[in-house]
């Protein structure tokens, strides 16, 4: 008989547990707003933070962020790393646990969400199709995969969201008093995209397209950094299939069809 999931070993590596209070919160507030109705029409719905880090601060927060869009909504955080999974068990609260495992994800049923931030960064690039395909299988039928990357603080951040099918969007968000040029996020392209960024593969051509609209938008600078990007964003969808709108864009976010700047 095959031993209970929680008996086996994590899938995965241990990897290096660095995380920060409110590093995520760019990430959290796009998943409240796209995924919300998904997770408030869930009877009980379960969202993960996979790979939390060395400190529960992630997981933390994205239960107050998403509870504020999907009140019924619990989060739990699984970490491949032992030591951090009894260093968050004190942190435990209604709709809070923690546990061990790893892109098995140990649950009984199915989540609406596994989030999964600066976790693939630190595998190979040839690891993450694989990766994607066993969280997605994981997802309930309405469920969102949401993987990326972002710097120390937060201000850059760039992820892929995926449903049962496989990825469908790249979402580009940055505090916009700290950039000088578009390709400025492209240090936190996640594992799938970072090694693309060269000439000839598509994100390399978005993020010249994305710096040249924000050049000729300069004009737009002495109205703030906002309406620039507003106005970047705007050129830019005449070429390249952004899919969110003025709204997300005032947030220093732009949402582009996954298939646009999947590599060649
Ligand atoms: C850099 S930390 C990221 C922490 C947090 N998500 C953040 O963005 O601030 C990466 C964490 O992912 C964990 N990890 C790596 N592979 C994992 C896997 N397969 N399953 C669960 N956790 C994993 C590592 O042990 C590490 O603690």
């Amino acid at each position: 008989m095959a031993p209970p999931p929680s008996a086996k070993r994590p899938v995965g590596t241990v990897t290096r547990g660095t995380t920060n209070p409110n590093r995520l919160r760019r990430m959290d507030r796009w998943i409240a707003d796209a995924h919300g109705a998904a997770l408030r029409r869930a009877p009980a719905p379960v969202a993960v933070d996979l790979g939390y880090g060395a400190a529960p601060w992630t997981a933390v927060e994205l239960l107050q962020r998403l509870r504020t869009a999907a009140p019924a909504v619990s989060v739990v955080g699984i970490e491949i790393e032992p030591a951090r999974v009894a260093a968050a068990k004190p942190y435990e609260r209604e709709g809070l646990t923690f546990r061990h495992g790893g892109f098995e994800v140990p649950l009984a049923e199915p989540p609406m969400l596994i989030r999964a931030a600066n976790v693939l960064r630190q595998y190979d690039e040839g690891e993450v199709a694989a990766v994607w395909a066993r969280l997605c299988a994981r997802l309930a039928p309405d469920g969102l995969l949401v993987e990326g990357t972002c710097d120390e603080i937060g201000r850059r951040h760039v992820w892929v969201a995926l449903d049962r099918s496989g990825p469908r969007t790249v979402t580009f968000a940055t505090r916009l008093g700290s950039l000088e040029r578009p390709s400025d996020l492209a240090e936190r392209l996640p594992k799938a995209l970072i090694h693309r960024n060269v000439p000839g593969e598509p994100v390399h051509a978005f993020l010249r397209d994305f710096d040249r609209a924000w050049a000729a938008a300069a004009p737009y600078a002495s109205l703030g950094a906002r309406q620039r990007w507003i106005k970047s964003v705007r050129d830019l969808s005449a070429d390249w299939p952004v899919v969110d709108g003025v709204r997300r864009w005032r947030q220093g976010e732009v949402t582009v069809n996954w298939a646009a700047l999947a590599p060649s």
